[in-house]
C-alpha cells in the first residue's frame, strides 16, 4: 500500500504551477465583477420594489433581522475560509515528504465542536426572529385606520372602514388597485378573498401575508415617510398574476381627509334620467357597465363588493381620474388608453373577466368616446387630493352618504 501510494508520487511529479500572471488575470477580473455587483447596491438606488429601503417599523425590522444573519454569515464566511486557507497552506504537501501521513477516523472533539457551534448561530437567528413574529401578529389586531383588501382576480379591493380619528365610524371609501393613506397612522389591513389564494406585499412597507379563501389575515402597517409606494400580488394566481399591482400613496392627513371627502361627495349621477340642476347625467352606455362597476353618488350603482362580488365583478370606478394606471398597473391612465381598454380589454389583459362582457364590436367608437369623457369627468374640482375641499371629517361623515349602510 505504502509503496503503491509512494509510485503515484514519483509518477505525477509535482503538479504544474500556473504562472503569476495567468493568477493576477483571474484575481483580477474577480475582483472588477465583484465591483460592478457591489455598484448595484449603492444608496441612492431606491427601486420601488426593493425592501432593502424600508418605510415603515415592521419592515425595519425586518430590515435588522436582515442585518444580523448578513453579519453572522460574514463571520461564518470569514472564519471557514481562514480555515481552509491556514489548513492549506499549513498541511499542504512538501516534495521532501513522500510517506502518507497517518490516517485517522473520527474525532470527538471536533464533533462536539461543529455540533455546538451552528446550534448557538441558529439559536442567535431564531430568538429574534420568532419575537418579531409575534410581535407583529399583535401589532396586526389593532390600527387606527381600519382596511378591508380583497384579493382579486387579477386587482385589488380596498374598503375604508372604522377611523380612530371619527369614534370608529366607516369612512366607506372603496377603491381598486391604488389606495391613499395618511402618513404616521397605523394601518390595521383585513386580507381575504373569494377566489384563489394571493400574496399581499408593499416590499417597502410590509412583509408578505397571504390572502386565504375563508381566512382573514390582519397585517399592520405604519408608513412613516410621505410617498408614493408600490405593491404586488407575490402568488402565483392565475394568468395575470404578473399584472396585480397596486400603489398606495401615502399623504399629510389633511390630504387624506380631502381625499376621502371628495370621494364621498361625487356628484349625484344618473343613467336612465335627464340631467337636472343637482343631477349629472352619465352615458346610456353605461348602464352596461353597472353590471360590474360602481360608482359612488350613481343611481342604480349595484354591483356587489368586498368578499361577495363573484369574481367576474370589477373595480369601483369612483374617482377614476385620479388613478395612475389602469387594469392593476397595466395601462398609464390616459384617456388614449382608456379607450383602447373599452374597446378590447381582452386584447390588453388577455383572460381578464372584463373580456366576457366587453368585446370589440360591444360598443361603438362614439359610445366610447362618451364614456371616456364621462369617467375622465369624475375628478374632484379641487384636484384629487387637494387640501381646498378639505373640510373637518367628522362633519364629511354626516355631509356626505356612506355606501352600503
Ligand atoms: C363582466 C363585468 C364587467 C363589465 C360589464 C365591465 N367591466 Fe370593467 N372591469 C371588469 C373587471 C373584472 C375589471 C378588472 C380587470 C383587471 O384588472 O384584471 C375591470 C376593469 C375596468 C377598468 C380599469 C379599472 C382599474 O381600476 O384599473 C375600467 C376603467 C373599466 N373596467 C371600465 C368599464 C366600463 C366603462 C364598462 C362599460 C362599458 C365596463 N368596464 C364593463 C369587469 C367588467
Amino acid at each position: 500500500m505504502e509503496r503503491h501510494s509512494q509510485d503515484r508520487v514519483e509518477q505525477t511529479g509535482q503538479p504544474r504551477r500556473r504562472g503569476m500572471l495567468s493568477r493576477l488575470l483571474t484575481l483580477g477580473t474577480l475582483a472588477l465583477m465583484a465591483l460592478l455587483v457591489l455598484a448595484g447596491c449603492g444608496p441612492d438606488i431606491e427601486p420601488p420594489y426593493s425592501h432593502i429601503s424600508p418605510e415603515s417599523p415592521s419592515t425595519e425590522a425586518i430590515q435588522d433581522l436582515y442585518k444580523l444573519v448578513f453579519w453572522l454569515s460574514l463571520v461564518v464566511f470569514v472564519g471557514v475560509q481562514f480555515a481552509v486557507v491556514y489548513i492549506a497552506m499549513r498541511y499542504r504537501r512538501k516534495a521532501s515528504i513522500t510517506k502518507r501521513p497517518p490516517q485517522i477516523h473520527g474525532s470527538r472533539r471536533l464533533e462536539i465542536a461543529w455540533t455546538i457551534i451552528p446550534a448557538i448561530v441558529l439559536l442567535l437567528l431564531l430568538i429574534p426572529t420568532i419575537t418579531l413574529l409575534y410581535e407583529g401578529d399583535a401589532a396586526a389586531e389593532e390600527g387606527d385606520i381600519v382596511i378591508d383588501v380583497y384579493g382579486k382576480q387579477w386587482w385589488w379591493e380596498f374598503q375604508y372602514r372604522e377611523d380612530a380619528n371619527q369614534d370608529g365610524q366607516s369612512l366607506g371609501v372603496v377603491t381598486g388597485n391604488e389606495i391613499t393613506v395618511p402618513v404616521g397612522r397605523e394601518l390595521q389591513l383585513n386580507l381575504q378573498t373569494n377566489n384563489v389564494i394571493h400574496s399581499f406585499w408593499i416590499p417597502r412597507l410590509s412583509g408578505k401575508l397571504d390572502l386565504i379563501p375563508g381566512h382573514v389575515n390582519t397585517l399592520s402597517i405604519t408608513p412613516t415617510e410621505v410617498g408614493e409606494y408600490y405593491g404586488e400580488c407575490g402568488e402565483f394566481c392565475g394568468i395575470q398574476h404578473a399584472w396585480m399591482r397596486f400603489t398606495i400613496n401615502v399623504v399629510p392627513e389633511d390630504e387624506f381627509y380631502a381625499w376621502v371627502n371628495n370621494w364621498r361627495t361625487s356628484p349625484p349621477t344618473t343613467v336612465r334620467g335627464e340631467a337636472t340642476d343637482q343631477v349629472v347625467k352619465a352615458p346610456d352606455a353605461f348602464a352596461v357597465c353597472l353590471g360590474c362597476h360602481r360608482v359612488n353618488g350613481v343611481e342604480g350603482s349595484v354591483a356587489p363588493q368586498g368578499i361577495e362580488a363573484p369574481r367576474f365583478i370589477g373595480p369601483n370606478l369612483t374617482m377614476l381620474p385620479c388613478r395612475e394606471t389602469l387594469a392593476a398597473g397595466m395601462l398609464e391612465n390616459t384617456p388614449e388608453n382608456l379607450a383602447i381598454w373599452l374597446n378590447d380589454p381582452g386584447a390588453v389583459k388577455p383572460g381578464n373577466y372584463m373580456a366576457d362582457a366587453i368585446q370589440p364590436d360591444t360598443l361603438t367608437d362614439e359610445q366610447i368616446a362618451e364614456l371616456v369623457e364621462y369617467l375622465y369627468s369624475l375628478e374632484p374640482e379641487g384636484g384629487c387630493t387637494s387640501a381646498e375641499g378639505w373640510t373637518d371629517p367628522s362633519v364629511a361623515s354626516e355631509a356626505a352618504p356612506v355606501p352600503g349602510s
